[in-house]
């Protein structure tokens, strides 16, 4: 029976990837050390008997050794996440996206086993053009702004990713995800649409940063598993860099305006500045869009869910929890 290692598998994108696992004949081994992720989020599925859950740090705790040398697979999707966590807490975004992605992947080098890395749109940093592909230039602010550092530790695990895959022919994958949403993204690190449906849902404010016309494209968490399980089917993406994301671009007032509609709120859309919403000197892109078609060549993969489909499984989510 194959066996797959998912770290940060309590958390949003893990949790839906291990129940999207579970139906299937492998074993489940899940690292998470709740810091943003939730048992919670796998109350259906961790009683099963293929599912096998360990509250730990990837960065030290001494299981994830025997934990890789017995998975085939490793989904690597533990990390420091949300640009509000990466500005508060910038050491520890740093070390446990450089110094727990290096360990996972020295020990995937020692065991010689597949491993996908969950990286991010973040890495292009302010770089404006659309759509962006895997070759598109990133374009960083200074280091003083704190928000760059999860852009830079992710683009190092991409580094490290790939110098695994040249000097032993390491099987590396890396992904970079564009906001990804759907049920169980928590709102409180800084992801806007759970943010926007809690607030919306209790008729509360829907605060925009900045002045809301920069645009996103939104994924439906369920389209970025199928995705990430069909590339590690497929021998073709070893040592490859793919796009994870939807072409539908939309603005945050416009999202902000959709959530208000859909959940027919009386919440006014007020504007916060970038500096009282962050940091002192915070910078934003004003677009961020994927050129999808690396993903289609090689997997036929793009999204089936449009942004209202994703809006209405948030709001579900949202008033049942
Ligand atoms: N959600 C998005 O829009 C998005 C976009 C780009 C990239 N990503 C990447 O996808 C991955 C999953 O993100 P997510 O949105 O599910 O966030 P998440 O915060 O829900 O998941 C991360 C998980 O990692 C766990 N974790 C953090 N540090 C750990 C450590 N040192 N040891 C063990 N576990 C640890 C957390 O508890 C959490 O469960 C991350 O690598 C993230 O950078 C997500």
């Amino acid at each position: 029976m194959t066996c797959v290692l998912i770290t940060g598998g309590a958390g949003f994108i893990g949790s839906h990837l291990a129940e999207s696992l579970v139906k299937t004949d492998v074993n489940i081994k899940i690292i998470d050390d709740l810091s943003t992720g939730r048992i919670e989020n796998l109350e259906a599925i961790k009683a099963e008997s293929n599912v096998d859950v360990t509250v730990g740090n990837i960065i030290e705790d001494d299981k994830l050794d025997t934990m890789i040398e017995e998975a085939d697979i490793v989904f690597h999707l533990a990390a420091s996440v949300g640009v509000k966590n990466i500005v508060e807490y910038p050491l520890r975004s740093i070390m446990t996206n450089v110094k727990g992605t290096s360990r996972v992947l020295e020990l995937a080098a020692k065991y010689h086993k597949k491993v996908l890395i969950a990286s991010t749109s973040e890495v292009y940093g302010k770089n404006n053009n659309a759509p962006l592909n895997e070759d598109s230039e990133r374009i960083l602010g200074t280091t003083k702004v704190n928000r760059w550092c999860y852009s830079n530790s992710k683009a190092l695990d991409e580094y490290i990713a790939l110098a695994h895959y040249r000097t032993s022919g390491l099987p590396v994958i890396i992904v970079r995800l564009f906001n990804t949403c759907g049920p169980r993204q928590l709102g409180q690190y800084g992801m806007v649409l759970p943010n926007f449906v809690r607030k919306a849902l209790q008729d509360k404010p829907i605060q925009v940063f900045g002045d809301g016309r920069q645009t996103r494209c939104f994924t439906h968490v369920n389209d970025v598993v199928v995705a990430l399980t069909d590339l590690v089917e497929k021998n073709d993406s070893v040592g490859e860099i793919f796009n994870i994301g939807s072409s539908e671009e939309v603005s945050i007032n416009e999202l902000a305006a959709q959530v208000k509609k859909i959940t027919q709120s009386k919440s006014e859309i007020v504007h916060i500045p970038y500096d009282q919403a962050y940091e002192k000197g915070f910078e934003d892109m004003r677009r961020r869009v994927p050129d999808i078609s690396k993903i289609k060549r090689f997997i036929d993969w793009e999204p089936e869910n449009n942004l209202e489909n994703i809006i209405r499984d948030v709001i579900d989510y949202e008033l049942i929890h």
